[in-house]
C-alpha cells in the first residue's frame, strides 16, 4: 500500500488517521497549523508531522480539508504533489445541504484534479460515509462500503488496497467523472438523514442478490 499522508487535521483526518495507524500504516499528518498537526500526531500514536506545502512523505495523500479550500491547497502544493495519489474525500455541500457548490458538468474531484500536477492522480473516496459512522465502525462484521472513482487504474488499485487494509470494502464506480454522482450521493445521504432515516448514523451498502 505504501505510506499515507493526510493534509488537514479535523474530524475526518482523525478517524481516517486512527484507522491507518490501527492497521500499521506509516502515517504523516500535515496541517496549516503545525501545533494542531503535532497534537493530532501525538493522539494517533506513532504518526509524524510534515510541513504544509512541502513534498508529503506518503505515496497516498488524503486531502481532508473542506472543498472550499481544497483546490487552493492543491495549487499551493503545486509540484510538491507530483506523482502522488491524491484522495479527495470532500462533500462540496452548499448551505442547506440540498445543493452542491460545484456547477453541473464538474465535481469537486475534477476541480481538484485540474489544480494538481499532471503526474498526480486523483481518486474520489470516503465522501459517502459519515464521519461518525467511520469512527464507530470496528471493521468487524459487514465492512463499510467505500465508493471510489478515478481515471487511473493503478491509483485506484492502490487506494482500494488501502481501503481493504483498514477493514472496509472498496467499490469502484468508474472514471473520475463519476465523482459527480458520488458527490450527489452525499446529498442523498444528507436528505435521508434529515427525512427518511432521521439520524446520521447509517451507511449505504451494496447488497448483491
Ligand atoms: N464530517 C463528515 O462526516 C465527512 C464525511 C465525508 C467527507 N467529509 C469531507 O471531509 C473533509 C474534511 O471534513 P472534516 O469533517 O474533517 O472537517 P473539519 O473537522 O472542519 O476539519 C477541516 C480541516 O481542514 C483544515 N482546513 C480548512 N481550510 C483549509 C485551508 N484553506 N487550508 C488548509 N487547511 C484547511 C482545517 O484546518 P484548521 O484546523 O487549521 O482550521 C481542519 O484541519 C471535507 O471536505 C468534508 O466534506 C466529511
Amino acid at each position: 500500500v505504501g505510506s499515507i499522508s493526510i493534509i488537514g487535521v479535523g474530524g475526518m483526518a482523525r478517524v481516517l488517521g486512527a484507522r491507518a495507524r490501527q492497521s500499521g500504516h506509516t502515517l504523516e499528518v500535515v496541517g496549516r497549523d503545525p501545533a494542531k498537526a503535532a497534537e493530532l500526531a501525538r493522539t494517533l500514536g506513532g504518526a509524524t508531522t510534515g510541513t504544509f506545502g512541502a513534498v508529503p512523505a506518503g505515496d497516498i495523500v488524503i486531502l481532508a480539508v473542506p472543498y472550499a479550500g481544497a483546490a487552493a491547497v492543491v495549487s499551493q502544493y503545486g509540484d510538491a504533489l507530483a506523482g502522488k495519489v491524491i484522495v479527495d474525500i470532500s462533500n462540496p455541500f452548499a448551505p442547506g445541504f440540498t445543493e452542491l457548490l460545484v456547477p453541473d458538468g464538474t465535481s469537486a474531484a475534477e476541480e481538484i484534479a485540474k489544480a494538481a500536477p499532471a503526474s498526480a492522480h486523483v481518486v474520489k473516496a470516503f465522501n459517502t460515509i459519515f464521519g461518525n459512522v467511520l469512527a464507530a465502525d470496528t471493521g468487524e462484521g459487514h465492512p463499510l462500503d467505500v465508493f471510489i472513482a478515478g481515471d487511473d487504474e493503478q491509483a485506484k488499485a492502490r487506494v482500494s488496497a488501502f481501503i481493504t487494509s483498514i477493514g472496509m470494502r472498496p467499490l469502484d464506480t468508474g472514471l473520475l467523472g463519476m465523482a459527480r454522482r458520488l458527490e450527489e450521493t452525499g446529498l442523498l445521504l444528507m436528505g435521508l438523514g434529515a427525512h427518511g432515516v432521521k439520524s446520521y448514523s447509517f451507511s449505504l451498502r451494496v447488497d448483491p442478490r
